[in-house]
């Protein structure tokens, strides 16, 4: 396993973050209880530290498994979860009001069963309430010990000139990247100069397709969020598109005997340095097989053709 410490932390984590989207047990098809509770001990077993969650997924039932899971290894490692997304009513509202960072995060010591939060992450912002107001109820939790550190989520290159006042406050920031989606790709880099802030990455598999056991002729279930087109590295000309990607990384997988998954998140180690690559995992076969990405190293060679090939110029 390769560790790192986050930015402006004394945090050392592991370069694979276990996430908990799956652990919801919400929107991604059939999901076996068991098999995640495995899968979150043998992470451990393997040396993975930082387990990624959030308070909306599985409307709380990610962090209560999670928080049930790793009980006998607290203090062993670390937990981000995130804050700023909730449901009133059925409709999805955003909130970054000191009034309801206060109430969600007792939620998540409790759902957790733990006294603090390693990591608590703005999920998104909410449009209204300032970078200075959000830090200063961060800072409050962090004086109470409730919270350890914070980070931000989803941020855009408005918020750059904002956040660098107080880059030093902050020890990650995550955004969706993976060969299928490299949208953010400049943003990501230019945060990382300009604040020094540790880049986590989400959908590092594209939401699965970069696993390789995906084709054309995949269909998913009702209850599985990639039915839906919104879900695009499933459909259409991104599907076509990301298959490529997948035919280049099966070639990669060929001779260098490691699986597809664990060369589609090498890339990402190696191409996106001092970064942390969050990845769903289901069950321990999946562990295994995204665990290996820390044995080897890409070359440059295969690096420029995974970059070539995954140059999507409607992204
Ligand atoms: N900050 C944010 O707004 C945000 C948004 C989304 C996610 N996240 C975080 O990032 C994490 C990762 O993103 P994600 O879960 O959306 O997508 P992902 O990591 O790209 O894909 C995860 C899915 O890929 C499949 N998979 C994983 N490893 C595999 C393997 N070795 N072989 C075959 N299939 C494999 C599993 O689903 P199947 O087996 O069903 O294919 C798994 O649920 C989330 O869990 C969450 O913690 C954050």
């Amino acid at each position: 396993m390769e560790y790192m410490t986050l930015s402006h932390s004394e945090l050392k984590v592991s370069r694979l973050c276990m996430g908990g989207c799956p652990l919801g047990g919400y929107g991604w098809g059939d999901v076996n209880h068991s098999d995640l509770i495995r899968s979150i001990e043998s992470a451990i077993n393997h040396g993975v530290t930082m387990f990624d969650t959030a308070d909306i997924y599985g409307l709380g039932s990610s962090e209560e498994t999670l928080g049930k899971a790793v009980a006998n290894h607290r203090h062993e490692i670390v937990i981000a979860t995130k804050f700023g997304v909730r449901i009133q009513n059925g409709i999805t509202l955003y909130d970054n009001s000191s009034k309801w960072i206060r109430k969600a995060v007792e939620g998540s010591l409790k759902r957790l069963d733990t006294d603090y939060i390693d990591v608590y992450q703005v999920h998104y912002r909410d449009g209204k309430t300032s970078m200075s107001e959000i830090v200063e109820s961060l800072s409050q939790l962090k004086d109470e010990g409730k919270i350890r550190y914070f980070g931000l989520s989803n941020t855009s290159i408005d918020e750059l000139d904002e956040l660098k006042s107080f880059n030093e406050k902050f020890v990650s920031f995550q955004h969706e990247y993976s060969l299928a989606n490299r949208k953010n790709e400049a943003l990501i880099l230019e945060l990382q100069k300009q604040t020094n802030i540790t880049p986590l990455t989400w959908g590092s598999l594209g939401q699965g397709i970069l696993s390789g056991k995906y084709t054309q002729d995949s269909i998913f279930s009702q209850n599985d969020r990639r039915s839906r087109s919104i879900y695009a590295n499933f459909h259409g000309d991104k599907l076509l598109h990301n298959l490529r990607i997948v035919d280049l990384l099966r070639e990669i997988s060929e001779y260098t005997l490691h699986s597809i998954p664990s060369i589609a998140i090498r890339f990402i180690l190696d191409f996106l340095k001092e970064s942390i690559v969050i990845v769903g995992i289901k069950n321990e076969k999946q562990l295994m097989s995204n665990i290996e990405s820390m044995s080897f190293r890409l070359s440059d060679e295969e690096i420029k053709k995974l970059l070539l090939i995954s140059n999507f110029k409607k992204q």
